[in-house]
């Protein structure tokens, strides 16, 4: 029997369980992830509840149907000049969208279901992403429709919903000569339901920022639009340990929208560095009854342009070590998944990377979580064409009606994240020229001016010339430049702000593992392979090597940074062989397609890693057939000087100077004749002491596989990624750096295997079957966990190669 004091304390538990129950239950958010029915199908009748969709292929969102390919030239082929870089006569054109089937009309339906007590609830679709021209019909119903593939757009579909099963139906229509790179197919991003009270939160309705800052304080101002009458809004914020810190409760309401002031005592501020951050968990009363509740995540941090200084985070004079990156993931396509853009991330924080631009585009929200927790600056673009067309299809078509609505929800969706530091309305838009050009720029940028008051808009300019006589430069928050080096001086005295920034730069050319000689300074620079060399002295006509940009970053203090063309390789835009099939993925990249470092990662880690030593050795050593001819070698150091040695042999001692900035920059013997054998560095300390060296040997013939996983451990969460790299060592454990073996995988256990990629531009294997060449001595496998915990195995084998395994375990 209970006592009364038990039975009390039992319906006391029971009914704080309750309320906690309840509290949880104010709003929901589920994924709409697995079990969607996709066909590339023309079929005006798709939409309706009871259409036959069962002979449809089942996928998980997000997805992207163009990524399984196959490759063919004939997708993405046209007759086009690309007057971006500076062409005037058409050619044939290959490869530009990557030459994946992303062309054509798909449709995408889902089942949901909706209680009875959620039925008389709001409900809202929120799409982070559709690629592209969504039509989106709920129960038979259009329910609305957006046109940029790149956008956050939501509906409120309480009108359409139903009690028990629904019917969702997306229609996405990709139109060709639409994009200058690979755009994907298909709902590559989330698609949410999220069903809350009537009395709420907006979706995207929070705004926090941190206007006043010092050690001792910090104010944080929250604005919070919501629906409904009578209401009380509490605030409370947390550390990241999930103490309270702060709190505050209003019922004073202008219109829709609270503000709040809270203070923070000794606030921990966010930067790259310190990526500390904070959550404001909001809660919506009416009478005393939880009616929503939201939680953002956010962080403390002042950032500063101005003439005298340039750009400051928290009082503190920085430049933006920054890249550029396209959305697409290589093998996986443009599906997002949060392990492979962390993977990203990790690798650009090892070079000493600080800042992303999203170009030329919305980032995917994972990637914005991600720069927040691991320490990125973040410059979110827009658009790459306003009015005037770059491509026929493109942007153009929806500037007028849509420019506004898309900038609106970028602004909303994303404002809370402290990684955004800058907004970019446009890249090399050509409404550079003329007086419109001007009124668009000054439009655009009052738009996100007027949704965000806090942060500055730039625009990659490459016109400028142009933009300096129009008055467009000298409007812009920050003037961005793309390129053209030989006008920083001129636009840094013509322009007003005081500062120029790189909004991109580099554009430099290589293909991971090729060499190519003479080794010499070229522009365009084509070869019969369809490789760039790894010399990294290869460029286009409108861009530059990176020591270029260096020598401006290094010696103009009003230059507040550079966004490197890019951190990876992307799918299409294969210049310098737009002409050449099948070259159908970038050479841009400083890491590849697969995300291996190109020998240039270790010269910008070199400058930009500035707690870790680099010294890295190129060429490699296998010059079979070179014995005797001139094989110059580079070394990226963060050391000034190094000794070389060949085959024990001094080739003598190298110092950083100013003579070149390439000799600035990088250390370089040009007169090394080809032996084989070993090639050894040893790098000398600012007192001439030995303080590093390294080695490379010449290889033997291919013998045994070798695999390292990036993560032995994953989530058993269904996306979760380890990458695997793939090599090949010779008898002694040599990497062979010249071997193109094909290998085959096999994934067994609680895994699949999910793609592979090996970084060569012009290959034309599918990423998804579980075969592939090496290039360059290696690739990538990417193995992906199941919902199942325990072990999963890629076995890798290859003709006349020791083949092996390597065993990863997934984990709850
Ligand atoms: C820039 C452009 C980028 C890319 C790059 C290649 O002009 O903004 O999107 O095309 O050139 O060098």
């Amino acid at each position: 029997m209970l006592t009364k004091t038990k039975t009390r304390l039992f319906l006391g538990i029971l009914i704080f369980l309750l309320a906690q129950f309840s509290f949880s239950q104010v709003r929901t958010v589920k994924d709409l992830d697995t079990n969607w029915k996709f066909q590339k199908i023309n079929q005006e009748k798709a939409f309706e509840v009871n259409f036959d969709d069962s002979k449809w292929e089942t996928v998980t969102v997000p997805h992207d149907w163009a990524i399984y390919g196959p490759f063919d030239k004939e997708i993405d082929k046209q007759e086009v000049a690309i007057v971006q870089n500076g062409e005037r006569i058409p050619s044939e054109k290959t490869g530009r969208t990557g030459s994946l089937p992303h062309i054509g009309t798909a449709w995408y339906r889902k089942k949901f279901n909706i209680t009875s007590e959620e039925k008389e609830k709001k409900v809202l679709l929120l799409f982070e992403g559709a690629m592209s021209e969504p039509e989106v019909f709920l129960n038979g119903e259009k329910v609305g429709e957006w046109a940029y593939g790149y956008s956050y757009f939501y509906f409120d579909v309480t009108a359409f919903i139903t009690e028990g099963e629904n019917t969702l139906a997306v229609k996405l229509s990709n139109k060709e000569f639409a994009s200058r790179w690979y755009p994907g197919a298909g709902l590559y991003r989330k698609v949410r339901v999220i069903v809350k009270n009537k009395e709420s939160i907006d979706q995207w309705g929070t705004f926090i920022t941190t206007p006043f800052i010092s050690t001792k304080e910090a104010q944080i101002n929250i604005k919070t639009k919501i629906t409904g009458e009578n209401l009380t809004l509490v605030t409370t914020v947390f550390d990241t340990d999930g103490n309270q810190v702060s709190s505050n409760k209003t019922t004073t309401i202008f219109g829709e929208e609270f503000e709040q002031n809270l203070k923070v005592n000794n606030p921990k501020l966010w930067s790259p560095e310190t990526p500390y951050l904070y959550t404001a968990t909001t809660q919506l009363f009416f009478e005393n009854q939880l009616k929503d509740e939201v939680s953002t995540r956010f962080g403390i941090r002042d950032i500063n342009y101005d003439a005298q200084t340039g750009f400051s985070l928290n009082g503190e004079v920085r430049k933006f070590k920054g890249v550029c990156l396209h959305h697409d993931l290589g093998p996986l396509g443009t599906a997002v998944n949060k392990s492979a853009l962390r993977r990203q991330l990790t690798i650009l924080k090892d070079m000493g990377c600080n800042a992303i631009r999203s170009s030329h585009n919305m980032p995917s929200i994972e990637q914005l979580e991600l720069c927040d927790e691991m320490g990125f600056m973040f410059l979110a673009e827009s658009f790459d064409e306003w009015a005037i067309p770059k491509v026929a299809n493109g942007y153009n078509r929806f500037f007028e009606d849509y420019a506004e609505k898309d900038i609106v929800n970028l602004v909303h969706a994303t404002r809370n994240h402290p990684s955004i530091v800058m907004w970019s309305s446009g890249n090399e838009v050509p409404d550079q020229w003329g007086a419109e050009g001007v009124k668009r720029a000054k439009w655009l940028q009052e738009l996100f001016h007027r949704e965000d008051s806090t942060r500055p808009v730039t625009v990659g300019m490459d016109q400028v010339q142009a933009t300096m006589e129009s008055g467009f430069g000298a409007l812009l928050d920050v003037p961005g430049l793309n390129y053209r080096l030989h006008l920083y001086e001129e636009a840094y005295e013509k322009f007003p702000q005081g500062f120029i920034l790189g909004s991109e730069t580099a554009s430099t050319v290589s293909s991971r593992g090729i060499y190519k000689f003479p080794v010499e300074k070229a522009s365009m620079k084509q070869y019969d392979d369809f490789q760039s060399s790894s010399y990294d002295l290869e460029y286009c006509s409108w861009s530059n090597v990176p020591d270029d940009d260096f020598v401006l970053q290094d010696d103009k203090p009003w230059v507040i940074g550079e966004f490197v063309w890019t951190g990876f390789d992307y799918l299409g835009e294969p210049t310098p062989y737009d002409e050449m099939w099948p070259s159908r993925s970038s050479y841009f990249g400083i890491n590849d397609l697969a995300g291996l470092p190109k020998d240039r990662f270790y010269l910008y880690r070199s400058r930009w890693n500035t707690n870790d030593e680099t010294l890295h050795i190129l060429p490699h050593w296998n010059w079979k057939g070179r014995e005797g001819e001139i094989t110059p070698i580079f070394v990226y150091t963060s050391y000034d000087s190094a000794e070389l040695f060949v085959n024990g042999k001094s080739m003598g001692v190298q110092t950083k100077n100013n003579e070149t900035p390439q000799n600035r920059y990088r250390l370089m013997w040009m007169d090394v004749k080809y032996e084989p054998g070993t090639i050894k560095v040893v790098a000398f300390d600012k007192q001439g002491n030995k303080a590093a060296e390294k080695e490379i040997h010449t290889a033997g013939k291919p013998y045994e596989i070798v695999l390292n996983p990036d993560r032995k451990i994953l989530k058993a969460d269904g996306k979760d990624l380890s990458y695997v790299e793939v090599s090949v060592v010779d008898k002694n454990g040599i990497s062979c750096p010249t071997s193109t073996n094909q290998l085959k995988f096999k994934v067994t256990g609680a895994g699949i295997y999910r793609a592979a990629c090996n970084g060569d531009a012009t290959s034309l294997e599918q990423f998804h079957l579980p075969t592939m060449k090496l290039f360059s001595g290696k690739l990538v496998v990417l193995v992906q966990a199941t919902t199942k915990t325990g072990t999963i195995e890629l076995d890798v084998t290859g003709e006349g190669l020791k083949g092996t395994s390597v065993k990863i375990q997934a984990k709850k």
